[in-house]
């Protein structure tokens, strides 16, 4: 589904705050103001929220708003849930501090520009924080007192932890590391956590069990969702999502040491919880339904946190990510993201001449990507292509890359396989690259190397025939204006029928 431009007028500042939003709370505030949240009281934690999500998400509207489950049967009148928080342009806009976009290449762009002069900055540590108002130990440890969604009618349990950060310290270098990975809940107090091959919090886990030791873990499951934009996207290793995050805003993150472990929690965190992960200690996990429109990763025995403590904050918001057959709940977050950050990075190697990045929904934001260049000499296609396919934030579970020329909106399906279907040669203009970085979620995964190929299309003109490509039957903008103009208003009823 193609997404529609928001508006046409120039792009606009939002006019009644410029100051980051501080927590999770005050962006919803800003959301409903905006027009951008749906309230929906009375809906069950047992499949009816997720089913919910996927009606509104697969349905007619055109950039469905937020949703803000309320009186979740069977639970504190203020326990809510959040759902979509940055799944369109405008949300995302205000997530970031953009102005208000008037279409996803909008905060793409925005996304590129920021990261020109972009510097991380690295969190405050507080003494206290509203994350504290509420410490559950022992006995009184109970995750289930947060309406976690069981989501899908195949998942093998309630999901606590989806648009979730998963925070541990690298034992070499004592950096910290935010991310989201799924948590199921194993009982009151066991969760079990999916961490893919490959991941920075299984690289550091697997360093302290290489040590003997347990590796502590917080698990945050409701804030600020620029902290989810961050955990839910691949940055360079060494590189905090805090401080990342920390850059976007322009203020540093205030954060708490967490009682046991020392561990950086968010201040104005919703809910988190504290614990370890320790050698050896697993439970079935799955399946779930993810984000490809499959149950692939099927049940697995995966690594169990002990929860020790639970933080939380008074009439608490869960945060809630539903993977399912695109388009979901994210899935156009992670559009925009993806293709704000290969952009980046695809420039960042040195390359010149990118118009456009854009990654497309159906594909799950990683398995179609197209990349658009203005060509400026033989070979230019082919290097924007294998850059696109290969840097950090594109590598993980990539598919297909498609490189269009600049006159192609890459955002735009109908043109690209327009470009594919009359400026490609297959035979010749179609580069495969072999034993990449995939995982178990891949449907089609080679089990037997645990990684996959990418195709990367190369659908521009060639740069030898840019001169003699035939021309495109398309009237001038100068004709187009003029005969648009005099049959006005023709035209303007059958805008209307
Ligand atoms: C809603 C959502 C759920 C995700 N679930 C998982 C998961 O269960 N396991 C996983 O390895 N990655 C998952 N990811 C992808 C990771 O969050 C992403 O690859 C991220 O970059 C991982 O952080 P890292 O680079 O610090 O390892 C998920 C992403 C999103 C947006």
């Amino acid at each position: 589904m193609d997404r529609a431009p928001i508006q046409d007028a120039p792009q606009q500042r939002w006019n009644d705050y410029d100051a980051p939003h501080a927590d999770l709370r005050e962006f919803v505030s800003r959301a409903e103001r905006a027009g951008e949240l749906l309230r929906i009281p009375g809906a069950d934690w047992n499949l009816e929220m997720a089913t919910l999500a996927e009606a509104i998400y697969q349905g007619a509207a055109a950039n469905p708003p937020a949703l803000l489950f309320e009186k979740v049967p069977g639970y504190p009148e203020n326990f809510r849930v959040l759902s979509g928080s940055t799944n369109s342009a405008k949300r995302l806009a205000l997530t970031l501090g953009f102005p208000v976009p008037r279409s996803s290449l909008d905060v793409v762009r925005a996304y590129r520009d920021r990261m020109r002069t972009h510097k991380p900055l690295a969190p405050r540590v507080v003494k206290r924080g509203p994350v504290l108002e509420n410490v559950d130990k022992g006995g009184a440890i109970d995750v289930l007192k947060f309406p976690a969604p069981f989501l899908h009618e195949l998942d093998g349990g309630r999901y606590i932890g989806t648009d979730d950060m998963v925070i541990v310290r690298d034992p070499d270098g004592g950096w910290v590391n935010g991310a989201t990975y799924r948590s199921m809940v194993v009982d009151k107090q066991r969760v079990a956590l999916w961490m893919s091959p490959g991941k920075h919090g299984r690289q550091i886990r697997e360093k302290y069990w290489k040590q003997g030791k347990p590796c502590p873990v917080l698990i945050s499951c409701g804030h600020d969702p620029l902290l989810f934009l961050a955990a839910g996207n691949e940055l360079k290793f060494g590189l905090s999502e805090y401080d990342y995050a920390g850059g976007h805003r322009g203020l540093p993150y205030e954060v708490v040491e967490s009682e046991l472990y020392g561990l950086p929690m968010p201040a104005h965190a919703e809910i988190v919880l504290e614990g370890a992960l320790h050698e050896g200690e697993t439970a079935p996990e799955g399946p779930f339904g993810e984000f490809t429109g499959y149950y692939a990763g099927g049940r697995s025995e995966q690594p169990v946190m002990r929860v020790e403590r639970v933080y939380h904050r008074n009439e608490p918001i869960l945060g809630m990510a539903t993977p399912m057959v695109p388009p979901s709940d994210f899935s156009y977050s992670k559009c925009v993201m993806k293709s704000g950050m290969i952009w980046d990075e695809v420039e960042r190697a040195g390359l010149s001449g990118v118009t456009g990045v854009w990654c497309h929904e159906p594909g799950g934001a990683r398995m179609f990507n197209v990349i658009a260049v203005k060509q400026a000499y033989p070979g230019h296609a082919r290097q924007a292509g294998m850059l696109a396919a290969s840097c950090q934030s594109a590598s993980y579970f990539g598919r297909f890359v498609v490189v269009v020329d600049d006159d192609i909106d890459p955002t735009s399906l109908w043109q690209v396989i327009w470009a594919m279907s009359t400026r490609c040669d297959p035979a010749t203009d179609i580069e495969f690259i072999r034993r990449a970085w995939s995982g178990p979620l891949d449907p089609r995964l080679d089990k037997a190397s645990s990684t996959n190929s990418r195709a990367v299309v190369v659908a521009t003109r060639p740069f030898e025939r840019l001169g003699d490509f035939p021309p495109v039957v398309r009237a001038s903008a100068e004709l187009r204006q003029k005969v648009e103009a005099k049959f006005k208003d023709l035209l303007g009823k059958l805008a209307q029928r």
